[in-house]
């Protein structure tokens, strides 16, 4: 049996051999015969052309493969997975579908990256007014991650577990910018999404603000303090359009008997903020980073607490999980002046800024800082980071995105 197997492959093998010398043969002789049927000398006028035309063809032909490689390997480049962060894996009981209003803006995607983290279903709604794709990049395309492009103003209707509702713009500059939209998404927008908690049976936790203190004539502050606001200036519509928020969420609460959470978050800062913000922290380290003049309004003696951003998640997360109704303060206690601000600022980026003052903004609050009991009797929670490490690492987001703006900027200068 094997002999015969031998004997074949021999067979085979010599049928090769004969195949292939024919084809040598054919190929020196057969070619030597098409050259005398034109023969064509080097010097020949249309063997030239007739030579550039084939190569022409040829380039040609090869042009089309190139780019047919390339679309195929375009193709294959996408079916390659995107390296995502290792989430925790929950099961069906455990894991819950939550929303997370305003999730591509700093906070909101900084919590979302929490909830991933912890292995939920996250589903961002946001109008990207202040918010940017960028900020969520890192879980576009992952299983357990939505992004939908939607303004709070106008109803949705998705099914959820949890809503974590933070869609609003946070700084003066952007709030002030369109005051009457500043207002609606506050109102219509948050009764839009108290309504979607009331008709899925969702647990909903609003963002609300200090600023709803206003410019508080105690200190610190409690949540039973019930605030100094100006209803007519100019920080009214984000100042009343938070305190309208906090009475819908307690009308609903009570009409219909829902679960909800009212945070009154305090300054916070890090990484993904706005560059254009106009706040103390990124004014000041944007300032120093350019060697720039860092401008303090008013005498500087306004005092300001500021958490870092990690801080305040761990708070949300807590407050969402608690029990607890009524209002919580999340914010760090310890107080600076903005003098102290501006100096802190300026060691930690170096250069050689001077710091100078200038009028002061109408209604600023003179003092700011969160009286924090209930936080910690409560949720057991209170503010880690420091000042130094937070600052740290907002100073090297902030080199980090000067570098890519100067980058980009350049870029497009060089197109113009
Ligand atoms: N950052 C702070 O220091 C601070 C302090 C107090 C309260 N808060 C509250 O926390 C929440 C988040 O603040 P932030 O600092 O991340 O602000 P941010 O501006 O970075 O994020 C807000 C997000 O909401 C989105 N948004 C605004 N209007 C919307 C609309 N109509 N529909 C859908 N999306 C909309 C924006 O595009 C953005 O992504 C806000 O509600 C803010 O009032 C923040």
């Amino acid at each position: 049996m094997i002999q015969s197997i031998w004997k074949m492959k021999k067979v085979l093998a010599i049928l090769l051999a004969l195949s292939t010398l024919s084809f040598i043969v054919y190929l020196t002789i057969g070619r030597k015969n098409v050259g005398s049927i034109h023969k064509y000398t080097s010097t020949d006028d249309l063997y030239v052309k007739e030579k550039t035309k084939l190569l022409k063809n040829d380039l040609q032909e090869a042009a089309t493969k190139i780019q047919e490689l390339e679309e195929k390997l375009e193709i294959l480049e996408t079916r390659i997975p995107k390296k995502y962060p290792e989430v925790k894996f929950l099961n069906y009981l455990k894991k819950k579908r939550i929303l997370v209003t305003g999730g591509a803006g700093f906070v909101g995607s900084h919590l979302v990256d929490n909830l991933m983290l912890q292995g939920h279903e996250v589903i961002v709604v946001d109008n990207f007014f202040t918010g940017r794709k960028r900020n969520v990049e890192q879980w576009i395309g992952h299983e357990n991650f939505e992004l939908i492009h939607h303004d709070i103003v106008n109803p949705l209707f998705i099914e959820v577990d949890e809503i974590y509702h933070l869609a609003s713009p946070a700084s003066p500059p952007h709030y002030m910018q369109n005051p009457v939209k500043t207002i609606k998404t506050n109102t219509l927008g948050t009764i839009n999404m108290l309504g979607l908690a009331r008709r899925v049976n969702a647990k909903v936790l609003i963002a609300s603000t200090s600023e709803v203190y206003g410019d508080p004539d105690i200190h610190p502050q409690p949540e039973t303090y019930w605030g100094h606001v100006n209803p007519i200036g100019p920080r009214a519509c984000y100042d009343e359009g938070k305190r309208v928020a906090e009475t819908l969420t307690y009308a609903y609460a009570k009409q219909e008997n829902m679960q909800v959470r009212v945070a009154r978050i305090f300054n916070t800062y890090g990484p993904r903020m706005h560059m254009n913000d106009g706040r103390v922290v990124s004014n000041f380290i944007l300032q120093a980073l350019q060697n720039e003049v860092i401008t303090v309004y008013g005498s500087g003696e306004q005092t300001r607490s500021f958490q870092y951003v990690s801080d305040l998640v761990d708070g949300l997360v807590a407050l969402m999980e608690s029990n607890y109704t009524l209002p919580v303060n999340l914010g760090n206690p310890v107080e600076h002046t903005i003098n102290e601000f501006a100096t802190i600022i300026k060691q930690l980026v170096g250069g050689h800024s001077t710091i100078k003052n200038v009028a002061e903004v109408e209604d600023d609050p003179q003092r700011r800082r969160p009286d924090i009991s209930r936080a910690k009797n409560i949720l057991n929670w209170e503010p880690k980071v420091s000042l130094n490490v937070g600052l740290q690492k907002t100073v090297n987001y902030f080199r980090k995105e000067l570098k890519r703006f100067k980058h980009s900027h350049n870029k497009s200068s060089n197109f113009l």
